[in-house]
């Protein structure tokens, strides 16, 4: 992969967190190629990471093997669309972050005939810990999903979803999911400051322990419900905290919330 030329269109905060993670893997800045109206993007993509910057987007097609739509996906239809020609006379795959545009849509506007990726990665990209679900369309062959799939693992861990339909579920649990976490840190901190910790001091303290459950939950073998009952004594303070989340009807809630994200 380190050898394709890359291009992405529109290039704020998911594009810069993924070419950020390209350059950090190993994928040389000089096979980057960034297009954006907006010209500070550019400079400072630019001078910090050394890619190819460019205003034009059909200029940027010129010189690459795949495509990151990047821009917010009210003016992807725009945009889209002003690429359709160029992309019928050189066919490349294109790769969607957009959150909510189907491949019904993308490919209506770019072209049915063209291998199209969808996606969905999460903020945590930034820090190179992001979770991708990944959609390619029929027309889409092995080598290029492997190239999609290796793009986004440069910014965390990447999965493909067989149905489109769940990238919707996708999009409420890991897309939506780092502002769950940090709400409930919110609600922690809140209470923890009542307590008359200091803020500094129950900051740190739940950004650690939120790091630690992460990493017990993704290096064990057991389910968050066994992890649970092992930190669990019978009697314990834990218990009685996760009987008031309990009666306060905690599942119940987020499976609502959930729902109302999807
Ligand atoms: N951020 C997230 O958490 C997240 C998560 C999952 C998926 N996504 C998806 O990622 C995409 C990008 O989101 P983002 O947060 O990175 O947005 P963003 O920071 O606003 O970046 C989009 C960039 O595209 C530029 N742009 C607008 N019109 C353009 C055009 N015609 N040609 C080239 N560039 C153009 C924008 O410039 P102006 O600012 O001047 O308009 C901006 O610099 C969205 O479709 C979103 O659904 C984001």
């Amino acid at each position: 992969m380190n050898t394709s030329k890359i291009g992405f269109i529109g290039g704020g905060n998911m594009a810069s967190s993924l070419i950020n993670g390209l350059c950090q893997s190993g994928h040389k800045p000089e096979n980057i190629w960034v297009s954006d109206i907006n010209a500070n993007v550019l400079t400072t993509l630019n001078s910090s990471l050394n890619v190819n910057t460019l205003t034009d987007n059909i200029e940027l097609l010129n010189n690459v093997d795949v495509v990151v739509l990047a821009v917010k996906p009210q003016v992807l239809k725009q945009v889209a669309l002003t690429l359709a020609s160029a992309l019928s006379q050189k066919p490349i795959l294109v790769i969607s972050i957009a959150a909510g545009i189907s491949q019904a849509s993308l490919s209506h506007w770019l072209g049915e005939s063209l291998a199209i990726v969808r996606c969905m990665p999460n903020t945590p990209a930034l820090v190179l810990t992001g979770a991708t679900a990944l959609h390619a369309n029929s027309n889409v062959t092995a080598t290029q999903r492997d190239l999609a799939e290796n793009i986004m693992r440069a910014v965390g861990i990447a999965l493909w979803v067989e149905q489109e339909s769940a990238l919707d579920a996708v999009t409420a649990l890991s897309g939506s999911g780092p502002a769950y976490f940090f709400l409930m840190m919110e609600a922690m901190e809140n209470a923890a400051l009542s307590f008359g910790l200091s803020h500094d001091i129950a900051r740190l303290l739940i950004q650690q322990t939120a790091l630690g459950a992460a990493k017990i939950a993704l290096e064990s073998e057991e389910s968050p419900e066994q992890l649970r009952f092992r930190v669990t004594s019978p009697g314990g303070t834990t218990e009685q905290a996760i009987a008031a989340f309990q009666q306060g009807g905690f599942n119940e809630l987020v499976g609502t919330a959930l729902t109302a994200a999807k």
